[in-house]
């Protein structure tokens, strides 16, 4: 009997072509448990490379420290940060008066470098973005009372310093982040009208494999945006196939520890899905701790007012290198795709 015997030696081979063939298994959710969630570090295989570039290595458009030359933000909105007692375990930058109800506030849930749980280590930044009617959610209460943008010297590695021991955080606090604003939690007299149809989930180096799990199978999510961030555990690169929604990334050139990263994730996304890939020389920390959070902060301000608000000029700003404010005249590079 040939059929028989050709069966048989298929059944035997049959557990190997699995161990071989098949892809590995999608995880449900995003929230794993670990730092970073199903996208981030995993087992380490093997000890770190270290000797490459540095956390805090500085390439040419790093920022100097300097005097502070806005307050709240360059946005129409001067903004602040504050802990809302409905939300005890995040930090809400937010226009300090509700703008007009005509303006609907676009949601930015945000992960923080380290995946530290600090909601005030990018203030000036986030900040700034909040100040263009957005409300922005940070991982972690905040470190300290008050604001301290808009007076002293700013300090590019005050943010850095400042979470030093506050513990890390779990993507699950972005997706507890999405549930509030989704399920009524902003108080409208305080907030204004925040616009649930656009939401986007960020973070900065670690706290952009946050933004990839929180993303990861959560609809409600429409666009992932990647600071100084990529996939560092290259076998988690196939969980990539599955995001749904536009991806941008803003990296700090070849002195960025995640440059490698970031640019190996974007030709990985689904194809088709829109993307975009910025890149400044910088190093690791950007220019977030300077005032309105440097080139990085103008920069997210123009993507998400493209994606968000449809802006003409805004998009110009990253397909058009001779339009007015482009991220190319600012050193930028960047490449669109699918848009
Ligand atoms: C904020 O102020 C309160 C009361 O003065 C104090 O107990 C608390 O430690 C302060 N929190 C931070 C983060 O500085
Ligand atoms: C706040 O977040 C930290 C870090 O994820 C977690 O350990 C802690 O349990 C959270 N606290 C609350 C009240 O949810
Ligand atoms: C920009 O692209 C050029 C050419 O690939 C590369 O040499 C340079 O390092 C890039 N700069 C940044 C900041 O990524």
């Amino acid at each position: 009997m040939p059929q028989i015997s050709t069966l048989v030696s298929v059944l035997a081979v049959l557990p190997l072509i699995l161990a071989q063939g098949s892809p590995p298994s999608l995880p449900a959710k995003g929230e794993n448990g670990e730092i970073g969630g199903i996208f981030g570090m995993g087992q380490m295989r093997a000890p770190p490379k270290l000797g490459g570039p540095g956390l805090t290595a500085q390439g040419p458009e790093f920022p100097k420290p300097g005097p502070r030359t806005t307050n709240g933000g360059s946005g129409p909105y001067k903004a602040a940060f504050s802990l809302d007692p409905s939300l005890l375990n995040h930090t809400i930058y937010a226009p300090k008066a509700a703008p007009p109800a005509s303006v609907k506030l676009p949601v930015l849930v945000f992960g923080n470098g380290g995946c530290m749980n600090t909601g005030t280590m990018f203030e000036d930044f986030l900040t700034e973005i909040a100040s263009y009617g957005y409300l922005v959610i940070a991982n972690g209460p905040p470190g300290r009372n008050s604001s301290t943008s808009g007076s002293g010297a700013t300090n590019p590695l005050a943010g850095l310093m400042s979470a030093m021991g506050a513990g890390q955080s779990r993507p699950i606090q972005l997706t507890q982040s999405v549930d509030w604003v989704t399920k009524g939690g902003p108080d409208v007299t305080k907030y204004g009208n925040v616009d649930t149809a656009h939401i986007a989930a960020a973070g900065q180096s670690c706290g952009g494999l946050e933004a990839y799990s929180a993303s990861y199978h959560d609809d409600r999510i429409k666009l992932t945006i990647l600071f100084n961030s990529g996939v560092i555990a290259e076998e988690k690169t196939y969980l990539l196939k599955e995001l749904k929604a536009p991806v941008g990334y803003f990296l700090g050139g070849p002195l960025d520890i995640a440059y490698p990263n970031g640019e190996r994730d974007y030709p990985l996304l689904p194809a088709g899905l829109p993307a975009m890939k910025a890149s400044l020389d910088t190093g690791h920390m950007g220019t977030y701790g300077s005032t309105g959070g440097g080139k990085f902060g103008k920069a997210a301000v123009a993507f998400l007012e493209w994606q968000f608000r449809g802006d003409a000029r805004a998009k110009a700003k990253f397909t058009d290198p001779a339009s007015e404010g482009s991220l190319v005249k600012d050193n930028w590079n960047v490449t669109t795709k699918g848009f």
